[in-house]
């Protein structure tokens, strides 16, 4: 039966994803143990078998699940995302199709049982991110891919590689993560390239599968496309394995994204909190705490989500960097995720002094830099404002009624009293409510 999109089923599932506006992505597996990031098996293109000593060796006694989700819902963040399968192949779930998974290694756990189970307990959505490519499988193209460890090795050829017998293996695996671990709330898929795109995965098939049990899952466009490239919904012809949403990597869109009638799409950018998503242990150039608040703000000011990542060590636990930005996070969220959660554009422009987000009536005024003399309120409409609050305590900002902006009647100033430095120095929010 040929494919309809409905706009009205998409708009329903795709509804929390849009509040939500801010997860935690989950880069873990054996890679923690070289501690050089997720690719290593590939620049660095070592051999299966020496990649398999890490494999013989993983055992994260220190990984509490728990502890990971209590850090992401403390952070203010509303979904996670965890690397089921990466690609080098390793699966941190009980696969039926292989023994390359965690059950196998002397940790002897299903990583994302654990996970599924805290994540609910701790009233997060739950998101599972798997790997399109697979080092790991005999039948994945080797020599002269353009991924995969051994591309450049004489002895890999090709001959006997069946990659249909490869897809039959990811829709199997897919199908036990869609029915052995309760409700699903998304599925990330990573990533289409050269002629590995679309129905190259037999994609339509597998979205049908997941669809039908999971009917209300949500997907990224990465059966498409990668993180460059927007996907059949931007375009405006959906193919049936279309993205619910648009996953700029390591960038923010610099406008927003609109589809090919301008209208506004939902998009994800996910982030890495130093340079790394897999575990680097020499890797400690971390962004501070305010520059992602900023940016958090910006996602949410264009219409996006912000998906940050977090790459726990061998031993399962976060990065003592990592920890430390998601609580100075948190409790910037912890008083203002009124601006965040179910927030988007607010159609003005954006002032010097900070960036403003929107929900219905309710306009939040981020302020990130003080100005001198009162605050210009740049796109309010003066006559509709029946209320200013400094969101983190909720006290009353008053209209300035200076004489000194006498000169441009039409703007509203907030008066933030006599102290030039900010109560919060990263981002002082005003919520401008209209009657
Ligand atoms: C890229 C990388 C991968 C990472 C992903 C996250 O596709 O290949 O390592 O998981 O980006 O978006």
């Amino acid at each position: 039966m040929a494919f309809v999109f409905s706009r009205e089923e998409y708009d329903r599932r795709i509804a929390w994803y849009t509040q939500a506006r801010f997860g935690m992505f989950l880069h873990w597996g054996l890679y923690a143990i070289p501690a050089r990031g997720e690719w290593v098996r590939s620049t660095e293109r070592i051999s299966k078998e020496a990649y398999d000593r890490y494999f013989r060796e993983f055992d994260p006694k220190h990984c509490d699940m728990r502890q990971w989700m209590e850090a992401a819902r403390d952070a203010g963040m509303k979904y996670v995302v965890l690397t089921a399968k990466h690609h080098d192949g390793f699966c941190l779930f009980d696969s039926a199709y292989t023994d390359f998974k965690s059950t196998n290694t002397p940790a002897g756990r299903d990583f994302v049982r654990e996970y599924v189970e805290a994540a609910r307990a701790y009233g997060l959505r739950v998101g599972l991110y798997y790997s399109l490519l697979d080092w790991h499988h005999p039948d994945y193209p080797h020599r002269g891919d353009p991924n995969h460890p051994m591309r450049d090795d004489p002895g890999s050829g090709n001959e006997g590689r069946d990659f249909g017998r490869y897809l039959d293996y990811l829709h199997a695996q897919v199908r036990e993560l869609c029915t052995n671990y309760g409700k699903l709330d998304l599925l990330w898929f990573d990533f289409s390239y050269g002629s590995l795109r679309g129905d190259a995965w037999r994609a339509t098939e597998l979205v049908e599968m997941v669809r039908s049990l999971q009917p209300d899952i949500v997907l990224n466009n990465r059966l498409e496309v990668s993180g460059e490239g927007f996907g059949s919904l931007a375009a405006g012809c959906p193919t049936p394995y279309h993205g619910d949403f648009v996953t700029p990597e390591q960038l923010l869109p610099p406008r927003g994204l609109v589809d090919a009638k301008g209208r506004p799409l939902v998009w994800e950018s996910c982030v890495t909190m130093n340079n790394h998503w897999g575990y680097c242990a020499e890797d400690h150039f971390y962004k501070p705490a305010s520059m992602l608040i900023h940016n958090l703000v910006a996602c949410v000011s264009r219409g996006g989500n912000l998906l940050l990542n977090v790459g726990p060590d061998a031993n399962g636990r976060f990065p003592g960097e990592a920890r430390d930005i998601l609580k100075d996070i948190g409790a910037w969220m912890a008083k203002n995720g009124d601006s965040i959660y179910g927030c988007g554009p607010s159609g003005l422009e954006k002032p010097e002094y900070g960036r403003i987000t929107r929900r219905g009536d309710t306009l939040y005024y981020h302020i990130f830099e003080n100005t001198i003399g009162p605050l210009p309120l740049f796109g309010a409409e003066k006559e509709r404002i029946t209320a200013i609050r400094r969101l983190a305590d909720g006290s009353e900002v008053p209209l300035s009624a200076n004489c000194l902006h006498s000169d441009y009647l039409e703007l509203a100033f907030a008066d933030l009293g006599p102290d030039p430095v900010l109560p919060d120095p990263v981002d002082t929010v005003l919520e401008v409510r209209y009657g």
